[in-house]
């Protein structure tokens, strides 16, 4: 299987799409609370805007879209919470994956899921397995995900299967064993509901990439609300280290300079 090298080493096209957009969905408890309604209908209602989100996604060329669903610290709320939670995912598993799958998305989950119970374990892999040939949008959700759990697993993975490169591991050998392997690194992190944190997400992967902040709650963040954190991406200047006259020069493939002793 071939894995994403860094896309720090080279200079993606920041006026064009996103590649990657990873998102915190955050707000749900404090829409539900504006609307007078019990925290859970946010939650119902964040469930509407994954949907509109994947839309969004097929519908602009965005190849990978990583939303943050349940984190490992989210086992601190109250049970019933958890409990409802769980029930939740359980149902749009059920409810959405056939249609995924006519829309040509796979889906991955990625996180500690051998916390769940084992019939939502069940409906994980199957999503999983009915929808790994598709390739117009890869969902990854996030569920009992933190990104220091995930470094930890890859590191414990990697020191178990090469032991004889102990002290001298890499970046590039480290990155495969990541949960997210699968995908590049994300060109745009997006987090709803006015927090400014990445509350654990993913830590390695999120090195250089660019962050938007809105103080839209989740159950609101629509396609035009999209639509501004993509222009927002989109006038950035990604540098990578470098200063901004080598971009005009070097656009596209050149590695950063120093990359060659770094990783030769
Ligand atoms: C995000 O919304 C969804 C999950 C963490 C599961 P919240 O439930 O955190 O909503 P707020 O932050 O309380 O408004
Ligand atoms: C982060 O949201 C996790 C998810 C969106 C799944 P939280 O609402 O749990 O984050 P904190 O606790 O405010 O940092
Ligand atoms: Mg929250």
């Amino acid at each position: 299987m071939a894995f994403f090298k860094s896309s720090t080493r080279t200079i993606p096209d920041a006026g064009g799409v996103p590649r990657h957009v990873a998102i915190i969905m955050d707000g749900n408890g404090r829409w539900a609370k504006k609307y007078f309604l019990p925290r859970f209908a946010g939650h119902s209602r964040g469930v509407e805007t994954v949907r509109e989100a994947v839309r969004y996604c097929l519908g602009r060329g965005i190849g990978y879209l990583t939303l943050f669903a349940f984190s490992s610290e989210n086992w601190r709320r109250p049970m019933e919470e958890v409990s409802l939670l769980m029930q939740l995912f359980t149902k749009a598993l059920k409810q959405e994956v056939a249609k995924l799958d006519d829309n040509g998305v796979r889906l991955k989950i990625v996180g500690d899921v051998s916390r769940f119970d084992a019939r939502l374990q069940e409906l994980i892999h199957d999503a999983e397995i009915t929808t790994a040939a598709n390739a117009k949008l890869t969902l990854t959700v996030a569920a009992n995900y933190g990104g220091r759990w995930d470094i930890v697993q890859a590191l414990n993975r990697m020191a178990v299967e090469l032991p004889e490169k102990q002290g001298q591991w890499t970046e590039d050998d480290f990155a495969p064993y990541l949960a997210m392997n699968h995908a590049p690194e994300p060109d745009l992190f997006i987090r709803t509901g006015g927090e400014e944190r990445i509350s654990n997400f993913l830590l390695w992967q999120l090195a250089y990439t660019e962050f938007y902040f809105t103080a839209t709650l989740w159950p609101e963040f629509d396609a035009a609300a999209f639509d501004l954190a993509v222009a927002s991406y989109q006038k950035r200047e990604r540098r990578f280290g470098r200063v901004s006259e080598q971009l005009t020069v070097d656009a596209g493939e050149t590695p950063a300079s120093g990359d060659a002793k770094l990783h030769a």
